[in-house]
């Protein structure tokens, strides 16, 4: 079957109402396209959880820096459509920037998750939180579903989401899937295609390094030379380290002496690239 594609909020609302008569459940997929495997296995979970899925494609303006990288962004809609029909997608909803933000991006109403948007990569990219939760706030009342998957790449992003749908009573599921990595270890991410071949052969440090944070925690080490060495070793490998931080999984807070549920969240720039990545470590 062919994969319908609807730009428009309200034929998106009929077409999910019909579903929800006929008493089937919603899962939903939020992107930003320039789908890859790590996307697939989001559409496969909502798949196993629910009767329909709904894909969004929508490189969200809000959510991106003065200086980031909105334009350079991987469009890739035809691809992603074909991706996204093979993968039993029921629905693919990408709407436009003016039907997302009717007012403008400056007059819209935003959603702010206090506190956790602020830190790690918050700190980094002012308002980039806010943009994430404003766009996924609107984009649960557009499609309505049931559910929503999100990847535990995006570990912040998760919890600000898990956060915002508890505050603000939204009635989804959030449902969060494991990191889907490259056979070497790197994290799937639609920003590697920035990298130089280079920089792709070195980009698995990221992820060996979060691996040698979790064996000096087991060792006993104190969090803050984890956080230096690691820091340190990304640094000799060419990376540009933003932060390595050891946090308590629950809420990322900071963890309390003999916190044993702990994740290593690391973001480093690799030429034009900023790599997120992250580890949980139960000690
Ligand atoms: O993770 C992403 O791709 C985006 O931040 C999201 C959740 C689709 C919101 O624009």
């Amino acid at each position: 079957m062919t994969l319908e594609t609807i730009e428009e909020i309200s034929t998106l609302r009929e077409r999910v109402a019909a579903w929800r008569r006929a008493g089937q459940r919603v899962g939903f997929v939020p992107t930003m396209g320039n789908l890859h495997a790590g996307h697939l296995a989001l559409v496969a979970e909502a798949r196993r959880l629910a009767e329909r899925v709904v894909v969004s494609i929508f490189v969200n303006p809000l959510q991106f820096g003065p200086q980031e990288d909105f334009a350079a962004y991987p469009r890739t809609l035809a691809r992603d459509h074909e991706l996204l029909a093979g993968a039993g997608t029921d629905l693919l909803f990408a709407p436009t920037v003016a039907a997302v933000y009717p007012r403008g991006q400056a007059e819209q109403t935003l959603v702010e998750v206090p506190g956790l948007s602020d830190i790690l990569c918050g700190a980094s990219r002012p308002g980039h939180f806010v943009g994430v939760a404003t766009v996924v706030c609107k984009l649960f009342n557009m499609v309505q579903p049931d559910l929503a998957v999100f990847g535990e790449k995006d570990f912040q992003q998760l919890q600000v989401i898990r956060l915002m749908t508890l505050d603000l009573s939204l009635p989804v599921a959030i449902q969060g899937l494991a990191t889907v990595r490259e056979a070497d270890g790197l994290a799937m991410s639609s920003r590697n295609g920035y990298l130089t071949a280079a920089e792709r052969a070195r980009a698995p440090v990221l992820y060996r390094t979060l691996q040698h944070c979790a064996e000096w925690l087991r060792a006993g080490q104190d969090h803050a030379s984890v956080e230096r060495q690691a820091g340190e070793a990304i640094a000799a490998a060419g990376f540009e380290p933003d932060y390595f931080s050891v946090r308590r999984a629950a809420d990322l807070g900071l963890p309390a002496p003999g916190e044993r549920e702990l994740v290593v969240l690391a973001a480093a720039r690799l030429g034009r690239a900023r790599l997120i990545d992250n580890l949980r470590v139960a000690l």
